[in-house]
């Protein structure tokens, strides 16, 4: 495939009207009259379109984007051969259910995403709409597999909206509560997260569980992000991602990494546990994968992927359209951008390194590739996080052209398109430093 990764010719960021112009808040208001609240909506952004990294609104002002629709614009706006995939795509079918019937892309995808994955030995796939459907999916499998129950999540962690998802969540309780019952035997434990607490505080905690309330026969899989998102975009040890391969291998339990949000070559391999050199049994992706397009998929071993016909299915997932837009961005991750996000990630790690060095609200930057986690705290002996400063620089940064998007209790997420330019990371960091400096006079 040839080389696709060009600067964007248009200058930005440029701030022309104070956001939200006219055009926005109009947009915005009606937003507000009709549409579910729900909704998140950080600042007031209105979009309107965007090329590589940058995004425009219907306003004219022009944005860096570090966080690519949470994750998820992987390939940039606009990227020349997604588009044409995805118009070809449109032009010969909109939709055939890929539960019921075949076609080129579904098996293509399929097979792409199963000889995507880490470790060897035969996988397969299964493809869905969201990120959410596909651990609903995984956890299904993995209790039709095993014919256990139990499941095993951790501290912080986010899995999406549906109830297993919500159920094997903690990252915040705005997210469950009101919603009750969850689905029950889901255990939560500890996280590894090197700034924070110790591996061994993790494995006692784990080991206390065992010992009294929950025997590892029971337990259906673990479920992990190998690298955490929502929560705070944390990296843990090596030995933490070990310790439950370990752990999992002897007692018969199936270890799902939820890839949704570090997979699809945003680390720099495709997915972020083989930055670890630990291979689980399932992968759940979603997001990036899809450049846009919405589409998730479990991924799993031959050996675990044993359900029968029928058993499983999705009259939307892998529909035609979504699965030639992740045909595209897999070709792209792997041609190019895997190794961009490796450069542009080193890039944007030293620069904000710097920036720790000069602002002490900067507790921890922590990141591979383009999953970069930049830890606010109000006092570096406490670690005390400072969750109004991280607000604060997110709406403050998107005054002045960069957007933001903040994680944890006080952790800006940089999670931009994988076709990040040098442009973007030094404009960008510009920007940061300049809105720490103003935050914090
Ligand atoms: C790690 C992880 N898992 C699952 C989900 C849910 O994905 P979706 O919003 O596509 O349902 C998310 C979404 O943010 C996520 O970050």
């Amino acid at each position: 495939m040839a080389k696709t990764l060009a600067p964007v010719k248009v200058d930005y960021p440029r701030i022309v009207t104070a956001p939200p112009g006219p055009k926005a808040k109009a947009i915005i208001a009606k937003d507000k009259e009709f549409s579910s609240p729900s909704y998140i909506k950080e600042y007031p952004l209105v979009i309107a379109g965007g090329k590589g990294a940058m995004v425009e609104d219907v306003d004219g002002n022009r944005y860096i984007d570090w966080m690519a629709g949470i994750a998820v614009n992987s390939t940039g706006y606009q990227h020349p051969v997604v588009t044409k995939a995805v118009v070809e795509a449109a032009q010969k079918y909109l939709h055939i259910c890929g539960t019921d019937f075949y076609y080129q892309g579904f098996s293509d995808l399929c097979e792409a995403l199963a000889k995507s994955a880490p470790g060897g030995g035969k996988w397969r796939t299964f493809l869905s709409n969201s990120g959410t459907e596909a651990i609903e999916g995984a956890v299904k499998l993995a209790r039709h597999h095993t014919k256990r129950h139990a499941l095993v999540s951790f501290h912080s962690s986010f899995h999406g909206r549906s109830y297993a998802g919500m159920s094997l969540s903690s990252s915040k309780v705005k997210y469950r509560k009101g919603f009750g019952p969850m689905l029950p035997e889901i255990y939560h434990l500890p996280f590894h997260n090197p700034y924070r607490n110790t591996l061994a505080d993790c494995v006692a905690a784990a080991n206390d569980l065992f010992a009294t309330k929950l025997d590892p026969s029971e337990i259906a899989a673990v479920v992990m992000e190998p690298l955490q998102g929502e929560g705070g975009y944390v990296l843990p040890s090596k030995e933490f991602l070990e310790f439950w391969r370990k752990f999992c291998t002897d007692n018969g339990v199936l270890l799902v990494f939820d890839e949704v949000q570090s997979g699809a070559g945003r680390t720099g391999k495709m997915w972020a546990c083989e930055n670890y050199g630990v291979v689980p049994d399932v992968i759940v992706t979603a997001k990036g994968i899809g450049a846009g397009m919405p589409i998730g998929a479990i991924i799993a071993k031959e050996s675990v992927m044993t359900w029968p016909r029928g058993s499983h299915g999705s009259t939307y997932g892998g529909n035609p359209v979504a699965c030639a837009a992740a045909l595209a961005a897999i070709g792209l991750i792997k041609t190019e951008l895997a190794g961009n996000a490796v450069k542009m990630g080193e890039r944007l790690l030293a620069g904000m390194k710097k920036l720790q060095a000069k602002h002490d609200c900067i507790g921890d930057v922590r990141g591979l590739g383009l999953f970069v986690g930049v830890e606010l705290v109000s006092d570096r002996k406490t670690k005390e996080p400072a969750g109004q400063l991280m607000a604060d620089l997110e709406q403050l940064a998107f005054t002045k052209g960069l957007l933001l998007l903040g994680c944890g209790k006080s952790t800006i997420r940089v999670a931009p398109p994988l076709v990040l330019t040098e442009h973007d990371v030094d404009k960008g960091l510009e920007i940061f430093d300049a809105c720490l400096m103003e935050l914090t006079a």
